[in-house]
């Protein structure tokens, strides 16, 4: 059964259910009006008769005393019989009037008046009162307010069935759209998403269907972009080393001394494709500890300089081939809480990326400066360059596994990357308790700069530039 069909019934049980107590309860009120009506009804007759047959008795008048008992009777229809017992001092007449019969719903009443001047004058009336009669006028108001009690009913019955069918169509009609849209995410369309303006818990159900859709839709993406990237990042130097495998075994081959000298240039360059792959393995091996939360910083004191200096030097042929001035500027900066290891993983990621985006003439520098924020003291490292720079959405999406700017797209000076240096990057210094943030413009150049705190022994060096 539907959520609609149940309400509808739900709701006309309930309307019924509620109204059936209401007509049970005024008729059980009605019932005991009617009985006090029927007893108020008696004292009436039974003071009328009281009256006249006094009346008729100071007077001695016996014949006012019928024909007024017969008008009272022409009246009062529940009047059934009276028995009439005239007694005058001794001499006793009696009359009849109506028949008087054994019948359960007749009630005998009884009235006896004296002469207050002459007690021994004194007259009986005995008479029947039918409860029938009586109760005709009560009967009939029970069946009118019955008849009214079902109009209402049906009515309230009908409009909550429309009520009902108004409040389930706003409520079940959300619910089918949403129930379509997990069909067509069931079928493979992830990020579609069902807009739905309201703010009831149905509008935050489709708000979260939503933002479930848009990551399942980035997750998707990720996947096919991890696929393309291992792919891309085994095929392309695997692809290299085969070919000067090759190369290498046809100049041996023609055993000319000449080629010696060549195939040992083909083997620096397959070393460095053997650098890229176990580079690239390496990164994936860290994006798997991240996301298994066991990547492991081990935070000891340490000094930049060096480490800063080690980067440099690693860089210097390359960054000298392509034409850009690598500057290492931190002095003598007092000593920070760091895993050597993961600390000089990120400076060579963030000096990758600046040499990856400058031109031929371009620099790059790292400087530092010491902050405070709180109580802790921190180092705060910059690696600037002026080179290609990125927009707001490449910049929003820069700490994402497998995700690269769309400005590689326009080229970068070596091989283009998986996306994945940053996210490492940023799980670093998380794990170091520091901060990274990352100020860019197209054109402009690139500045990343993140923080460390500083070992408590110098966390009171006050913080004068380093750089
Ligand atoms: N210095 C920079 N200048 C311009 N864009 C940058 C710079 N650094 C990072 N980016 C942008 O951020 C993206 C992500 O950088 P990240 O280091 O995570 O990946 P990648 O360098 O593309 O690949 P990988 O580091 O895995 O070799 C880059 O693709 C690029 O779009
Ligand atoms: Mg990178």
């Amino acid at each position: 059964m539907t959520i609609r069909t149940r309400l509808i019934a739900l709701t006309v049980l309930l309307q019924l259910g509620s109204l059936v107590f209401l007509t049970g309860g005024v008729m059980l009120a009605l019932k005991a009006y009617g009985r006090q009506q029927i007893v108020a009804t008696e004292d009436l007759l039974r003071h009328a008769v009281a009256r006249t047959a006094l009346d008729a008795l100071i007077q001695r008048d016996e014949i006012q005393l019928l024909s007024y008992l017969n008008y009272l009777k022409g009246q009062h229809p529940a009047l059934s019989y009276a028995l009439i017992s005239w007694n005058m001092g001794g001499k006793t007449t009696r009359h009849t009037m109506g028949t008087p019969a054994a019948d359960p719903e007749i009630k005998e009443l009884r009235v006896l008046v004296a002469d207050p001047s002459q007690p021994d004058r004194t007259v009986e009336i005995v008479f029947g009162a039918d409860h029938r009669v009586l109760r005709i006028p009560i009967e009939e108001s029970r069946r009118r307010l019955l008849g009214i009690l079902v109009g209402v009913s049906v009515l309230a019955a009908l409009a909550g069935m429309l009520a009902a069918w108004l409040f389930s169509y706003t409520l079940t009609t959300p619910l089918t759209r949403l129930a379509n849209l997990a069909e067509v995410i069931g079928q493979g369309r992830l990020g579609a998403r069902l807009d739905l303006d309201s703010n009831d818990e149905v509008g935050r159900l489709a708000r979260a269907f939503n933002s479930m859709s848009e990551r399942l839709e980035e997750l998707e993406q990720s996947r096919r972009d991890f696929t393309s990237s291992v792919t891309h990042e085994l095929r392309s130097p695997l692809g290299a080393i085969e070919s000067f495998l090759q190369l290498i075994d046809a100049k041996a081959a023609t055993g000319d001394p000449a080629a010696l000298q060549q195939s040992r240039d083909y083997i620096k360059r397959i070393q460095t494709n053997v650098a890229r792959l176990s580079g690239f393995i390496n990164d994936l091996l860290d994006v798997a500890k991240i996301e298994r939360g066991k990547m492991v910083c081990l935070p000891r004191v340490m000094d930049l300089g060096p480490t800063a200096q080690d980067v440099c030097q690693f860089f210097e042929a390359k960054s000298q081939l392509q034409g850009v001035a690598l500057g290492n500027h931190l002095g003598a900066l007092p000593a920070v809480m760091g895993d050597p290891d993961r600390v000089r993983q990120v400076l060579v990621n963030l000096v990758a990326n600046a040499l990856k985006f400058s031109k031929a003439g371009g620099r790059i520098d790292i400087t530092a400066e010491l902050i405070r924020d709180g109580a802790v003291r921190y180092a705060e490292i910059t690696v600037s360059d002026d080179g290609r720079g990125m927009d707001e959405a490449d910049r929003a999406r820069l700490f994402r596994p497998f995700t690269q700017g769309r400005n590689v797209s326009e080229g970068v000076a070596g091989h283009q990357g998986t996306g994945l240096g940053l996210y490492i990057v940023k799980s670093i210094i998380d794990q170091h308790h520091g901060r990274i943030e990352v100020a860019s413009a197209p054109g402009k150049g690139t500045k990343v700069l993140f923080t460390l705190p500083l070992a408590a022994t110098q966390a009171d060096a006050d913080g004068a530039p380093a750089a």
